[in-house]
């Protein structure tokens, strides 16, 4: 089992291995003593995995209560997230107590936010079940539900107590949702790891997933160890999420988001490469990596098609936006660029 601390407002500590989740109940009776536990979880993961951390949770005495949603995109919007606090009210849940969220990002973000608004705060396990989540969102204090004019625009950073890392879950994921992860542990690769790059670029590394993931998880801790509330370097994370939070709008959610963020690093790169903004050119070496991990490179929407929903995102401040650009493999620096100047460079 490999262990990453995160340093941010919050203590925290990552758990990552191969049957890790066995250790939910021990965990949370040492963190936070004999308390209730509220599951959440989509239907997708509810049906396969909800029950084993339901009976290892009731086995070890403690008391718990299920919300199961609707799985997929559509369903992180305040209309659930209220119903999940109403079942939290409902069911007379205190402050005291603890939300597990069981499932891929939507559940984290979710369960995240839910967490975070209950009572002003009650405790937060994230059990990420999603290689996607595995690797980057279970990981940082991001919370959000989408609002129609886009994608994650009420959120609140509230960092868990705990998350547990459990590579076997991966064995029920789709090989369609796996993929989506694979583009995130790209996107790792391209900002801060030449190595890691290398040892996913030609895919094929279901034998070293834990390995991966720890590398993944480490890179991102050392970003919000440095700047939690994104106000600086955090912005790398986001190498290809202002196209892809674009692409995903523009295609209506039926484009995923690891797919988005493959398709959104490739056209920045390749707007790098253009623009002479990039010290060694890297399009080819991304578009390879990606497509070995059966991730697309390219989306029939035109950059200009984009730029209307690329201001309305968050990242789009003052007059700019601040584009995330590769110098190289394994390095990645952040360019406040004036919307004009964008507006021509995507036309
Ligand atoms: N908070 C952050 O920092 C952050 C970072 C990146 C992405 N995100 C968000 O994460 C979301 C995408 O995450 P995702 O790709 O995990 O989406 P998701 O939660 O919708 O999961 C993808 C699909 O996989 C299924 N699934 C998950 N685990 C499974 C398992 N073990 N076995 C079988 N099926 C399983 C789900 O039911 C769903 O159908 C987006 O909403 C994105 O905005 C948040």
């Amino acid at each position: 089992m490999q262990t990453v601390t995160v340093n941010a407002s919050k203590q925290y500590d990552v758990l990552i291995g191969s049957g890790v989740r066995a250790l939910l109940p021990e965990k949370i009776s040492s963190l936070f003593g004999s308390v209730r536990v509220c599951l959440v979880s989509d239907d997708n993961v509810a049906r396969l995995h909800l029950d084993e951390a339901e009976t290892l949770l009731q086995n070890a005495g403690f008391n718990c209560s299920r919300f199961v949603f609707p799985h997929g995109e559509a369903s992180k919007n305040p209309t659930v997230l209220f119903e999940l606090l109403e079942h939290l009210a409902d069911e007379r849940f205190s402050r005291k107590d603890v939300l597990v969220a069981l499932g891929g990002g939507v559940t984290g973000d979710l369960g995240g936010l839910a967490a975070a608004l209950y009572m002003r705060g009650m405790h937060l396990v994230q059990i990420p079940t999603s290689l996607l989540a595995m690797v980057d969102s279970s990981v940082g204090g991001k919370t959000a539900v989408d609002l129609k004019a886009g994608k994650n625009l009420a959120g609140v950073f509230n960092q868990p107590d705990l998350v547990l890392c459990d590579p076997d879950y991966l064995s029920t994921l789709p090989p369609e949702d796996f993929s989506d992860g694979m583009a995130e542990v790209v996107k790792y690769g391209v900002i801060a790891d030449e190595a890691l790059f290398d040892t996913v670029k030609d895919g094929c590394i279901k034998d070293r997933l834990t390995q991966i993931i720890t590398r993944c998880v480490t890179i991102k801790r050392d970003v919000v160890d440095e700047d939690e509330f994104d106000t600086g370097r955090r912005a790398l994370l986001n190498f290809g999420h202002t196209l892809a939070h674009a692409i995903e709008a523009k295609s209506n959610f039926t484009v995923s988001h690891g797919k988005a963020v493959a398709i959104g690093m490739c056209r920045i790169a390749a707007l790098a490469e253009q623009h002479g903004l990039c010290d060694a050119p890297c399009l080819k070496q991304i578009q390879n990596a990606l497509t070995n991990n059966d991730l697309p490179t390219d989306t029939a929407f035109l950059n200009a098609e984009l730029f209307d929903e690329v201001t309305k995102d968050k990242k789009c401040t003052g007059g700019s936006i601040t584009l995330i650009l590769p110098r190289r493999i394994g390095d990645c620096y952040a360019r406040a660029t004036p919307i004009d100047e964008c507006k021509r460079m995507l036309s």
